[in-house]
């Protein structure tokens, strides 16, 4: 290709709007990652679980501060073991929302008995996952953000099985806002949509017993009830939620879990006179240093965006009315386009709680192809759990990445921030991968995990079925 003068200019510009945040470079098309800094940030980081995250109002919009839930043992040693665990617990993630689609596309729905609830066999695993701090009654309640699922619900007094959590538990019996829900009422029957689960009527009619069961084996059951919620200083009354008595799997010490999905039940629907049905995150990096913000409302004076916003349509699904889907049309490495007759055939989902993107084999082997050719030159290193796509960087000090954008239909765009390309499987960096995986099969569902949403704004407006895209560096003041 000749060098064109404008060529020229169009580098120089690039050259002059370089910035340095955290160590990264950026360069057109490809983005210059300090291994060295970012080895560092992740080995401060300290086993400080920080509970009571912040909140503010502004503009008409309620910020809370949302930070990564700390794993971190703290030793360097466990670094390798926990990630294998964390990704262990992603697939059993992704295999689950799976299943669930399937049921839900071929209308059946998950009995409620004890037997069908899936458990794991170890209760003691971590996933990666986004906490913020809501007061329900009165109290603080730290609680996981989740937009794959809709009830929210909390640890409830008297406990038949709860895990340990430093908050202390929720108690209806002290509550003079709370309400039992009625078994024989609308809003006990939509659990069927929210949950997958039908409400159960027990002796007492007074109350609707609930059960959900999440993607990674995770469960929560008990009766629904309603409270007053307070988001940042904006109160909800009448807030439904799930008052669980029997609590089991992947919720770290959080108190329970905030649904952002989109059916009735979920937060965003409840809130939507408030808040219009508009939310929006910026997901931080896992260092404990660094926190970004659930913004509910839409004002969008709030944002720190540094790129204008994308948007694209959020795919009509009347069976998965909980999930956000997308079209996702191309993804380009380094300004160039990977083609597989997959883009665009069927939604991609967008989750919060999954970490790793899943693409369809065929989108994933095109992206793998075009990402080795263009990051040629280290050595190879083994296959890491689901991650196929790795690298030995231990003797370099930094390293040129090529740039991952996702496409979607509406000529939406989402940058995939340097920091959300390569997973350090070793910290010491004799393993590097590529931080994207395959489904085994071409028609399983793909994810947008929260590891590819770093650093972005990404907003859901459930009322007009849009969502957009926007690089951002999150932080929450
Ligand atoms: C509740 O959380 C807020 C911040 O969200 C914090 O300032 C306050 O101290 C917390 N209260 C208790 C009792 O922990
Ligand atoms: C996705 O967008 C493309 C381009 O606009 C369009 O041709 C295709 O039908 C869309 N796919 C879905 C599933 O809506
Ligand atoms: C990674 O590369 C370095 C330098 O070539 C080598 O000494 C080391 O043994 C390699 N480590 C692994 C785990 O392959």
């Amino acid at each position: 290709m000749a060098f064109r003068p404008f060529m020229l200019i169009f580098i120089a510009l690039l050259l002059l709007t370089t910035t340095t945040t955290n160590g990264v470079f950026s360069f057109g098309e490809k983005e210059l990652l300090s291994l060295k800094k970012l080895q560092f940030s992740l080995k401060s980081s300290k086993p400080s679980f920080c509970l009571s995250q912040k909140s503010r109002s502004e503009n008409g919009a309620t910020i809370l501060e949302m930070r990564h839930r700390d794993y971190f043992s703290g030793l360097v040693t466990d670094w390798n073991q926990n990630h294998q665990i964390w990704l262990r617990a992603d697939k059993t993630r992704v295999q689950s929302i799976q299943a669930r689609i399937r049921n839900l596309v071929s209308g059946k729905t998950e009995a409620h008995s004890q037997t069908q609830i899936p458990i794991t066999s170890g209760v003691n695993l971590h996933t990666l996952n986004y906490i913020v701090t809501v007061r329900l009654g009165g109290k603080n309640m730290t609680v996981i953000v989740d937009t794959g699922s809709d009830l929210t619900w909390v640890q409830c007094q008297p406990c038949k099985q709860c895990y340990n959590q430093p908050e202390p538990l929720f108690d209806p019996k002290i509550s003079t806002s709370y309400h039992s829900i009625p078994c024989k009422s609308s809003t006990c029957q939509s659990l069927q949509y929210a949950t997958g689960n039908l409400g159960i009527c027990g002796a007492d009619a007074a109350v609707c017993n609930y059960a959900v069961s999440y993607g990674d084996g995770s469960y929560t059951r008990g009766e629904l009830g309603s409270e007053r919620l307070i988001l940042g200083t904006i109160p909800v009354e009448n807030f439904v939620f799930g008052c669980g008595r029997n609590n089991r799997g992947l919720f770290g010490a959080a108190s329970g879990l905030m649904g952002l999905g989109r059916s009735d039940l979920s937060l965003i629907s409840q809130t939507s006179n408030t808040f219009g049905g508009v939310f929006s995150y910026c997901l931080p990096t896992t260092d404990v240093d660094s926190s970004g913000s659930l913004i509910l409302g839409g004002d969008s004076s709030v944002y720190k965006n540094s790129t204008p916003f994308s948007y694209t349509r959020i795919l009509p699904n009347p069976q998965l009315v909980t999930f956000y889907f997308l079209n996702l049309t191309g993804i380009s490495i380094g300004g160039v386009a990977t083609q597989s007759p997959s883009f665009g055939k069927a939604g991609i989902l967008i989750d919060s709680g999954t970490v790793i993107t899943r693409l369809p084999p065929s989108i994933y082997e095109a992206v793998k192809a075009e990402f080795l050719k263009q990051f040629s030159g280290y050595p190879s290193a083994p296959s890491f759990s689901i991650l196929d796509t790795c690298f030995n960087l231990s003797t370099y000090d930094e390293v040129d990445i090529p740039t991952i954008k996702m496409q979607f239909e509406g000529d939406a765009e989402l940058t995939v921030d340097v920091t959300g390309i390569v997973y350090f499987a070793k910290i010491d960096a004799t393993q590097v991968c590529l931080a994207l995986a395959s489904l085994t099969y071409e028609d399983e569902i793909g994810i947008i995990g929260n590891y590819q949403q770093r650093n972005t704004r990404v907003i859901y407006d459930t009322k007009v079925s849009k969502l957009g895209f926007a690089k951002e560096v999150c932080t929450f003041s």
